[in-house]
């Protein structure tokens, strides 16, 4: 069993909060790469959590993430020379190559994401032209996001490292052009095949909103949500999630399959969002049952999101989470990709008056749950939720309120 990032740097990433956070981690990095002349420049990006439209993206439906106040600290100084050298407070082991000779090929470590955003950021200037200041550097990650817990730490790193090296090395890209070297870079270079909700639910948070993302056309806006009236939580399992890569790879590929199929019986659809719950009833016994039951999910998942986003613009809390738990159902019975913790989190969860609704969040298969509650049934949530959890599995989870973020930015001290 694992638990949040193991890093002294505990708490919520309010701009005061992230100044004294990353002054710690500014004084690490001077005793990781020693001292130097030029400025350290300290940056913040945010993990995301998901509420509603789960494994919905790459199969081009809407998502509705938001960003959220703990993630990934960045220390940076650019060097003289060529050479980058990547650290985490994570790990002893950090990277080092010349610029213009970086890995061609995946290593299997969290330095792959950095590498991967580096390769792509490169592809976006013109040495000839002269204008931006890429030179060598030397970086040092840390963080407050739970590591491999579905809080999405490689987007919040990628988007991060993306953001602050624009930034740096002054390449002039806009939002939307680093989101998408962040996705890239997972894509290409570390092989995931995620969808686009990750990089966009970080790269364009707006603090006090949630994200409507349309992965079909990739288009968006901020929905308002009232933190008066309702929390969100964080519950984390401890449960690593193992079998993330491998299945959710699988879930990609069983959601492709079986658009394949369904699109030869319903005409005009791109993606399997755009079956209808109609088309779908007169095809779903021609297709083998694992598949009948992955579409079966997204299909209805569609239009519950829909149905959620009017129930957070009517204010309705209530009705917003039962969807939310209708959700973890779906995941839990037709994709499969709970697991006895998660279910159990959501169980305890639902159990606590003024909660209003619990899924899993992220890929599944271990990690966290999500829950949203009343502000004041904050604590009998949290105490109900890690009494059972802990009696049941002999391990005391993190239950907490998480706040929504503005997303990537330089924090001056
Ligand atoms: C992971 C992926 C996302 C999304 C979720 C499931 O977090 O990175 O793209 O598919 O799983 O909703």
């Amino acid at each position: 069993m694992g638990s949040w990032y193991p890093c002294s740097m505990p708490g919520p990433a309010t701009n005061d909060n992230c100044a004294t956070l990353l002054g710690k981690h500014r004084i690490a990095f001077y005793s990781r790469m020693g001292e130097g002349h030029r400025t350290v420049h300290l940056f913040f990006s945010p993990g995301r959590v998901n509420l509603f439209g789960g494994h919905l993206d790459y199969n081009g439906g809407p998502v509705m993430p938001t960003a959220i106040d703990r993630g990934t600290f960045l220390a940076i100084r650019l060097r003289e020379d060529g050479l980058v050298r990547l650290q985490s407070r994570l790990d002893s082991q950090g990277l080092e190559f010349e610029l213009g000779h970086e890995p061609k090929a995946k290593s299997g470590r969290w330095v792959d994401y950095p590498v991967g955003v580096i390769r792509e950021l490169l592809k976006h200037f013109d040495a000839g032209d002269g204008t931006p200041d890429v030179r060598g550097l030397d970086v040092l990650y840390g963080g407050n996001l739970p590591v491999g817990a579905g809080l999405s730490s490689s987007a919040s790193i990628c988007v991060g490292t993306a953001f602050a090296l624009n930034e740096v090395w002054g390449l002039g890209l806009s939002r939307q052009d680093q989101v998408q070297c962040a996705l890239d870079a997972e894509r290409e270079f570390v092989g995931v095949k995620c969808g686009i909700m990750d990089p966009f639910a970080i790269g364009l948070a707006k603090p006090g909103h949630l994200l409507w993302l349309d992965c079909r056309n990739e288009s968006f806006e901020h929905l308002p949500i009232d933190f008066k009236k309702l929390s969100i939580m964080v519950a984390n399992s401890g449960v690593q999630r193992e079998l993330a890569a491998s299945e959710f790879n699988k879930r990609v590929q069983q959601c492709s399959q079986v658009f394949e199929e369904l699109k030869q019986w319903v005409p005009g659809v791109q993606c399997l969002r755009d079956v209808t719950p109609l088309e779908f009833e007169k095809n779903r016994t021609r297709l083998e049952p694992v598949l009948e039951r992955r579409a079966s999910h997204v299909v209805a998942e569609v239009v519950r999101t829909f149905a959620a986003r009017q129930a957070l613009l009517d204010g309705d809390y209530r009705r917003l989470g039962q969807f939310m738990t209708e959700t973890h159902r779906s995941l839990r019975d037709r994709f499969e990709v709970s697991s006895p913790e998660l279910d159990l989190l959501v169980e305890a969860a639902l159990e606590v008056e003024g909660c209003y609704g619990s899924r899993l969040t992220g890929a599944g298969f271990g990690g966290c749950t999500v829950i949203m509650a009343h502000p004041d049934a904050v604590p009998d949530v949290a105490n109900h939720v890690r009494g059972r959890y802990s009696e049941e599995k002999g391990w005391m989870p993190d239950v907490e309120v998480f706040h929504g973020d503005e997303g990537p930015r330089s924090i001056q001290l």
